[in-house]
C-alpha cells in the first residue's frame, strides 16, 4: 500500500537518491533539511518503507486584526517521482495531497513554477486545473544557458 507521510531528516538521503536521478540541476540535501526545519509542508510517498517520491509546499501567512495567522497563498516548491514509478498516478496523488494541505491551511491559491520544456509536469498541472498566469525569463539553469519558467496558479 502506498502512503503519504511527512518527510523527516532521516529520509533526506533517499530523497536525494531520487533527486539526483530525476533532476538535471538537483537541490542539495541542505535545502531539504532547511525546508523541514523551517516547517514547510514536506511529504514522501512510501511503499513498504521505500520512498517513491516527494512533494514540498510552503504556505504564506498574513496577519490581520482578527486572525493572527491566516494564510492565503501556497507555493509548491518541488515534486518528484522515482523514474521507475512514473506514469502510475503517483505524481497526481502527491499533487492532490499538497492541494488538500493548502486548503487545510486556509490558502485560496496554489502557485508553482515549471520549466518551459517540462511537458510531463505541465500536463499534470493543467489536468488538475492549474492555469498559466505568468512567465519568468531565465529562471532556471539549463544546459547551455538559462530557461524560462511558466508560473501556474490553481485558485480555489
Ligand atoms: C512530473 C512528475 C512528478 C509526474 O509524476 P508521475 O507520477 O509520472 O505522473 P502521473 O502518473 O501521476 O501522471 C499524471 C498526469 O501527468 C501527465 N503526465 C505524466 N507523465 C507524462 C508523460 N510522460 N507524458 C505526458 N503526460 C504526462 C499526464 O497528464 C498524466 O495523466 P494521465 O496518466 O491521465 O495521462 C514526474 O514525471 C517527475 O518526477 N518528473 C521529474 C521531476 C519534475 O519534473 N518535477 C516537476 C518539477 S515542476
Amino acid at each position: 500500500m502506498i502512503v503519504i507521510r511527512t518527510m523527516q531528516q532521516k529520509d533526506i538521503e533517499k530523497v536525494m537518491a531520487i533527486e539526483q536521478v530525476v533532476c538535471e540541476f538537483p537541490w542539495t540535501s541542505s535545502i531539504y533539511s532547511d525546508c523541514i526545519k523551517v516547517g514547510y509542508s514536506c511529504w514522501v510517498l512510501e511503499e513498504k518503507q521505500e520512498i517513491l517520491g516527494y512533494g514540498l509546499l510552503s504556505v504564506g501567512a498574513i496577519a490581520d486584526g482578527l486572525m493572527a495567522a491566516a494564510a492565503n497563498e501556497a507555493h509548491i516548491l518541488n515534486l518528484c517521482v522515482h523514474p521507475d514509478r512514473q506514469h502510475q498516478g503517483l505524481g497526481r496523488k502527491m499533487m492532490q495531497h499538497l492541494i488538500q494541505q493548502a486548503k487545510n491551511l486556509y490558502a485560496n491559491s496554489v502557485y508553482l513554477e515549471v520549466r518551459l520544456s517540462n511537458k510531463n509536469a505541465f500536463a499534470l498541472y493543467t489536468q488538475l486545473g492549474f492555469e498559466v498566469v505568468g512567465r519568468r525569463k531565465d529562471y532556471y539553469p539549463a544546459a547551455g544557458g538559462r530557461e524560462d519558467a511558466l508560473v501556474l496558479e490553481l485558485h480555489f
